[in-house]
């Protein structure tokens, strides 16, 4: 039996986290085309912070969230939450009622056309369209894929969820990454990095960290070849070549931005002629910073190509999907929290400890003994 109301986290505006009001609303109904999903576990991104903070200007000085589509698509009250995993409940017209019941991990985009192979207008469940801070999330069919593994957990299902791993495939397939490149990973072991890490070495590719000391080695186990450690930066090329064996970085996965930027340049351009192919740089992110500067004489004398990378394709949905399920890729899970306990969680994620690697979960009340406790962060309940 499905309640008509249902316990959410709704974001009432931009600003801090005493926008985010734990209430009941009303449960959603799938419309044709939809699936239900009574959702287990969500996890967190970073990108929830950003949006319900208004930090994603397109021009200098705004205070908004995404709207390359023209108007901006994030209006309150709005539940967040993109990476959902959970059951099926009910279908709408047209979807087999063979789904019910069936565990799955949302494909998080609101895809603006059927392109299987380009995402123009990147926009997402929990931003564009309510998301998983809640018990029921109402999504397209087609864009919940079961996951049947009974090796993994919800929990661990919503830590592999497409924000990071999307993102992290499409930085590397814009860049044209191939097996045997050397590939800096930066931010190295948050939800995008820790992606970063395990797809590089699936497509064959080496991947140099750059983190920090005391996560060196839950990195190097995730199968990083080296870390190089970002609190001094001063001789970062020179640390870099001690890596390679003197040989420069083929690609960049730049996640950080700002004053780094420039110096992540430096280590693939310092020996042309040793170089087979463009220097590539991926940006997908700016944990370190939204401005950097860089002398255009840099970019062009030596080549640099440049990709701008948002979310992905469903080609490459899909592919992580099969991956998934072939067992390729692992869940890197740093614990979980309760739903009304979201705002002890958004500031335990701000002022994360150093042993954070990877992603944290968010489980509704309802279903936290099954899907939560037993991955509680210490300070949860
Ligand atoms: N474009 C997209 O579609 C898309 C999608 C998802 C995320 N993002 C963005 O990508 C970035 C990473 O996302 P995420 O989900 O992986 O975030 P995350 O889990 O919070 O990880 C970020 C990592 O960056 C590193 N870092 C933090 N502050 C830094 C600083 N000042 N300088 C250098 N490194 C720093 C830390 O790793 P170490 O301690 O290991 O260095 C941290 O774990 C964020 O900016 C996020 O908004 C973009």
């Amino acid at each position: 039996m499905i309640p008509t109301t249902m316990k959410a986290m709704v974001l009432t505006g931009h600003g801090d986290i005493d926008q985010l009001d734990y209430r009941d609303v009303t449960t959603p109904k799938p419309a044709a085309g939809e699936v239900l999903v009574q959702v287990t576990a969500t996890a967190k991104n970073n990108t929830d912070r950003k949006a319900r903070e208004g930090l994603y200007p397109t021009k200098k000085g705004e205070m908004t969230s995404f709207q390359m589509g023209g108007e901006p698509t994030l209006l309150f009250p709005r539940v967040q939450g993109a990476d959902i995993a959970g059951s099926v409940v009910a279908v709408g017209e047209g979807v087999s009622e063979s789904r019910i019941g069936e565990r799955g991990l949302l494909d998080f985009n609101l895809y603006a056309n059927d392109r299987r192979d380009i995402n123009l207008t990147p926009d997402y469940y929990g931003h564009g369209a309510d998301g998983g801070y809640a018990e029921y999330v109402a999504v397209p069919s087609g864009q919940f894929h079961h996951i049947p593994n009974p090796e993994l957990t919800d929990a661990e299902v919503a830590a592999m969820g497409m924000c990071s791993y999307q993102t992290a495939l499409h930085m590397l397939t814009s860049a044209n990454v191939k097996a045997g490149e050397r590939v800096l990973v930066t931010g190295a072991s948050g939800g995008v990095g820790t992606a970063l890490i395990q797809l590089c070495r699936v497509m064959g590719a080496i991947p140099y960290a750059l983190s920090q000391q005391d996560k060196a080695d839950a990195l190097l186990r995730l199968g990083a070849e080296a870390v190089v450690d970002r609190s001094d930066m001063t001789s970062f090329v020179d640390r870099i070549k001690a890596e390679t064996g003197g040989r420069p970085l083929d690609a960049v996965m730049d996640l950080v931005g700002g004053d780094m930027t420039d110096i992540f340049i430096d280590a693939m351009i310092f020996d042309m002629n040793a170089r087979d192919t463009y220097p590539r740089l991926s940006i997908a992110g700016a944990s370190g910073g939204n401005i950097s500067e860089i002398l255009w004489t840099r970019i062009y004398l030596y080549q640099v190509q440049i990709f701008g990378v948002s979310h992905g394709t469903r080609e490459e949905a899909e592919q992580l999907v099969a991956w998934i399920r072939g067992g390729q890729l692992k869940p890197v899970l740093h614990g979980a929290f309760q739903l009304s306990d979201l705002h002890q969680a958004e500031r335990y994620f701000m002022n994360r400890s150093s042993n954070y690697l990877g992603k944290i979960v968010i489980v509704p009340d309802s279903q936290w003994d099954v899907h939560g406790k037993p991955f509680a962060v210490e300070s949860a309940r």
